[in-house]
């Protein structure tokens, strides 16, 4: 098996995680789990969304987020922002670095977002530009990848097409969303291949939900195909409020429990992650939903 040598992990569970917790947790939970994250040694931490609060109310104290916690140099804290009023509340929290999220889906574009994919595009363009313009930089997802929770099967034509005007747009990644973890590794593997011949590998980060729990499983097959750069969610925490049924990413713990058995370099420690995952599940009430950290005695 050759695989890429460093594995850049992208913390997504302050963000992906709790943007789906039914009972609100606390800007001071959230600002003690993303230091912890820091602590552990993750390069990139999604820290919140500068989204409208009637869509979703967990995210609505971002600004306060971001000005408690302490950023280390060299961590990137990036922030969701659908549209230019996201933006300028990006740059008035001083974040560094900011996502505009797409989809393959029609429907699903209309649910998460309120317009088509075409005109989320046009939305996106000047976001783009404006946050390049002001010195950050833009990360750019696709959801629904590998299956819509409204349309069934998406064609990987659909994910290239998002994925190259993203690109073409400026953004420095392009995040492939398996948004309801429906997919399995050797639709992973046709759809990486499909989007690479578009776009450099080096471009492409997996953000796999473990709803069917194939997202270990999609993660190895994408690392084959010469994908670095991993989404993950301490504890296993999460989903998406448009994407009913749908669980939280991959466990930071049991991703970072893989890539060290591969012998793949991250920066992480597996003890202080496991601690910060316990840390955010006793918080929340409820057993951790890392394999790794259950197997290592976490929080019950
Ligand atoms: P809209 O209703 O069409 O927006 O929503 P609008 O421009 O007509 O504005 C309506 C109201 O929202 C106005 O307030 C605006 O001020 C306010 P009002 O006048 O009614 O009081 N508003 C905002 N407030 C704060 N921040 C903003 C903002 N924009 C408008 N940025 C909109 C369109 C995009 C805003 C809305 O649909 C929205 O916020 N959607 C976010 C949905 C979301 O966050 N989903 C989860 C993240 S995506 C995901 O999880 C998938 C991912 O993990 C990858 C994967 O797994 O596939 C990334
Ligand atoms: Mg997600």
């Amino acid at each position: 098996m050759r695989l890429p040598k460093r594995i850049k992990l992208v913390e997504v569970g302050p963000r992906d995680g709790l943007q789906n917790e039914a009972k609100p947790v606390s800007v001071e939970v959230k600002v003690a789990l993303i230091d912890r994250l820091t602590a552990a040694g993750l390069p990139v931490i999604e820290s919140g969304s500068f989204v409208s609060p009637k869509w979703v109310p967990q995210m609505a104290a971002t600004a306060e987020v971001m000005a408690a916690i302490t950023r280390k140099p060299g961590v990137s804290y990036p922030v969701l922002t659908p549209n230019m009023q996201g933006l300028e509340a990006a740059l008035a929290a001083k974040a560094g670095e900011v996502a505009v999220f797409a989809a393959a889906s029609e429907t699903f574009s209309r649910k998460n977002i309120n317009c088509s994919i075409a005109e989320s595009l046009e939305r996106f363009a000047p976001v783009v530009e404006k946050a390049r313009a002001e010195g950050l930089r833009v990360r750019g997802y696709v959801s629904c990848v590998l299956g819509c929770p409204y349309e069934g099967a998406i064609a990987p034509a659909a994910v290239v097409e998002v994925a190259g005007r993203l690109a073409t747009m400026g953004c420095y990644e392009i995040s492939l969303g398996d948004t309801i973890g429906t997919g399995t590794p050797a639709q992973v593997q046709t759809l990486i291949a499909a989007v690479a011949r578009r776009l450099p590998v080096e471009m492409l980060a997996a953000h796999f939900h473990d709803t069917y729990g194939q997202a270990l499983a999609n993660l190895l097959a994408a690392l084959e195909k010469g994908v670095a750069v991993v989404d993950a969610s301490v504890a296993g925490l999460g989903g998406c409020p448009y994407a009913k049924g749908a669980s939280g990413n991959a466990a930071s713990e049991d991703v970072l429990y893989m890539l060290n058995g591969l012998g793949l370099e991250t920066g992480i420690d597996l003890d202080r992650l496991i601690a910060a995952g316990n840390f955010i599940s006793a918080a929340l009430g409820r057993p951790t939903g890392s394999k790794v950290a259950r197997a290592k005695g976490g929080a019950a």
